[in-house]
């Protein structure tokens, strides 16, 4: 069944069956391979993708679900020059890196909900992604830093979160 989707600011038509997961979509259909399969039950987080600038579990979305522009961790810029891509390259973030396509895109999402969030805040929005490495300090504190790279990058202040 043809379904349309946005993904990275490309529409596209994939004709996939309507209960396939977004994730299979993403990785096996479009080749999109920074999205991560972890548990594919809905808790890791390892899966998550931005659908409407929401963090969402794409491993636990069908395709048929899956309604409004989907970003993915390839889609946050073309060059790597995205806040929270300097960021966590500045904090020196991943470990074995697994988790990170997933954690980076729930803070994305955050971040365009809330342009300077409190620790606590990070911690709330961030509770669904699991880090079998523990990275979870310096994950906190690259989002601090992304908050910061934003808020003195002009042109970039009203996309906080947003896809370059
Ligand atoms: S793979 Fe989707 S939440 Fe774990
Ligand atoms: S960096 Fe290894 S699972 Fe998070």
């Amino acid at each position: 069944m043809p379904f349309t989707l946005s993904v990275n600011g490309k529409t596209t038509t994939v004709d996939v069956p309507a209960d396939m997961p977004l994730l299979w979509v993403i990785r096996d259909v479009l080749n999109l391979k920074g999205t991560k399969f972890g548990c594919g039950v809905g808790q890791c987080g390892a899966c998550t993708v931005n659908i409407n600038g929401r963090a969402q579990r794409s491993c636990q979305t069908p395709v048929s679900a899956a309604k409004g522009p989907i970003t993915t961790i390839e889609g946050l810029s073309a060059d790597g020059n995205h806040p929270l891509q300097q960021a966590w390259m500045e904090v020196d973030v991943p470990q074995c890196g697994y988790c990170q396509a997933g954690q980076i895109m729930s803070a994305n999402a955050l971040l365009s909900q809330n342009p300077k969030p409190t620790d606590d805040q990070i911690t709330s929005a961030m509770t669904g992604n699991i880090c079998r490495c523990g990275t979870y300090l310096r994950i906190r504190q690259a989002i601090h830093r992304a908050a910061a790279i934003a808020a003195n990058r002009p042109t970039q202040t009203a996309r906080v979160g947003a896809a370059e």
